[in-house]
């Protein structure tokens, strides 16, 4: 099979890494990090299966454009995209669903944004309505500092339009978790779960970005667990999408939070995440292809199939991530980090050295790291190393031994992903 991989990310470097084991894989426009890459646009790529990664295609109807020509396609088309789109519409559709979610309000007005801030508790909850990177998202106990969100947001002056309607929430509390359902429109199957970073800094401390980093198996994480989200959030969400017409093929992220009061979800996404996928794709023992285009064909087979194994993946960002990335400096180390036991880099955010700057040797299979040539940091989150091991101390032990090597200046690190998780299984706890 011959699968077309749209994206250009470390999610997209991790489908392409796992799709390879059994597929010719094309990733599209990809970055000079992925053997495969190419400039050429999805339309002018023949496949037998096309996997969108971002948010983003999805949102404006690639998926849509792509099966309009016939091609079968893992993705939602843009009606089911809206889930991410607009926070507002998906908290609409929980609701509606009988979804567990956070009480909220949504707003284009200050005045009315502000009176109902005063309303909530002392935990204030922004998020803008529309696509923001991950970065959209405001967490805070200060009212001055969460009254200035709303007003920057909704004037268009922090994310422009996407920010021009704001999704008030209740604060929650609790112990963060990510199930990635595989959808066919009609049924689902669970991933592995995943937990991730989203804050920049260490002790989940300072902005929100993308995500800092992930692990997976999740000790808190337990099979009933992941039965709980399937029955109460997935798939009451999949049915009540169905009622509206909509026919859902692919991921539905559920980002959920495990509140003393239950199981809530926080947000849905329609993609796997970045950085889960470098967690929850390498663990998967079934094949990843024959899963992706049996939901892309409304045909769900064989559930996905884990062992016991681990895996932690850690990210590497560029100095001023989230908010400024500093671009163009030389990364060193990304070979002698994949020649470690059990580790696999990823690459996202990296260019290619201006006239070349191939360091002799030949790149490896489909999906796998161009590892010979040299690369300049390129973006905010330039690569992910994960470390994959017997268990989660042997996969974050690995993850930091591969980190070791990767050098450039001001590259910026979290080196406490998945340190509670392990703690808590050396006290014998669950998390
Ligand atoms: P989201 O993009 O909606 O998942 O939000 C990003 C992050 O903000 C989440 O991973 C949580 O850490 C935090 N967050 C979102 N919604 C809430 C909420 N209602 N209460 C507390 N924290 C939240
Ligand atoms: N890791 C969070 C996301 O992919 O949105």
């Amino acid at each position: 099979m011959k699968v077309c991989v749209v994206g250009g990310g470390g999610r997209e470097h991790a489908l392409a890494h796992v799709l390879g084991r059994s597929c010719d894989v094309v990733v599209t426009p990809g970055n000079p990090g992925i053997a495969g890459s190419t400039p050429a646009p999805p339309n002018e790529i023949e496949a037998d299966l096309y996997v969108i990664g971002p948010e983003a295609p999805l949102v404006h109807g690639l998926a849509d454009e792509l099966r309009a020509s016939g091609c079968p396609v893992f993705g939602p088309g843009a009606d089911g995209a809206r889930l991410e789109g607009s926070k507002a519409w998906m908290k609409e559709l929980l609701v509606a669903a009988g979804v567990p979610t956070a009480g909220h309000g949504s707003f284009t007005e200050p005045g009315e944004a502000i009176r109902f801030l005063d309303g909530m508790g002392d935990l204030f909850v922004i998020k803008t309505d529309g696509l923001a990177a991950g970065k959209g998202v405001l967490v805070t106990e200060d009212r001055g500092e969460a009254v200035d969100a709303v007003r920057s947001y909704l004037s268009g002056q922090a994310f422009g339009d996407a920010g021009r309607r704001v999704v008030i929430e209740e604060g929650l509390t609790g112990p963060e978790l990510s199930v990635l359902a595989v959808c066919d429109g009609r049924h689902a199957v669970p991933l592995a779960p995943a937990q991730d970073f989203k804050r920049i800094g260490e002790g989940d401390t300072g902005p929100n970005t993308g995500g800092m980093g992930a692990y997976s198996p999740v000790p808190v994480a337990g099979d009933e667990v992941v039965a709980e989200v399937m029955d109460r959030a997935v798939l009451p969400t999949l049915a009540e999408l169905r009622r509206r017409g909509i026919d859902y093929r692919g991921v539905l992220y559920a980002g959920l939070m495990l509140t003393p009061q239950g199981m809530k979800v926080l947000e849905y996404n329609v993609r796997f995440g970045d950085p889960e996928a470098q967690v929850v794709l390498p663990r998967l023992r079934s094949d990843l292809a024959d899963l992706l285009a049996g939901a892309a064909a409304g045909v769900l087979g064989e559930p996905p199939v884990y062992g016991d194994d681990a895996a932690v993946t850690v990210v590497c960002a560029a100095e001023g991530y989230p908010a400024s990335p500093r671009t163009g400096d030389i990364i060193t180390g990304i070979d002698a980090a994949g020649a470690e036991e059990g580790v696999t880099v990823f690459c996202a955010g990296v260019s290619s050295m201006p006239g070349g700057g191939v360091t002799g040797g030949a790149p490896s299979g489909a999906g796998q790291s161009m590892l010979s040539q040299s690369m300049l940091t390129a973006g905010g989150r330039v690569l992910t190393v994960t470390g994959q091991g017997p268990d989660l101390v042997t996969a974050r032990n690995r993850a930091y031994a591969g980190i070791a090597h990767i050098r450039w200046p001001g590259r910026y690190v979290r080196f406490d992903i998945a340190a509670a998780a392990v703690d808590s299984l050396a006290s014998g706890g669950v998390g």
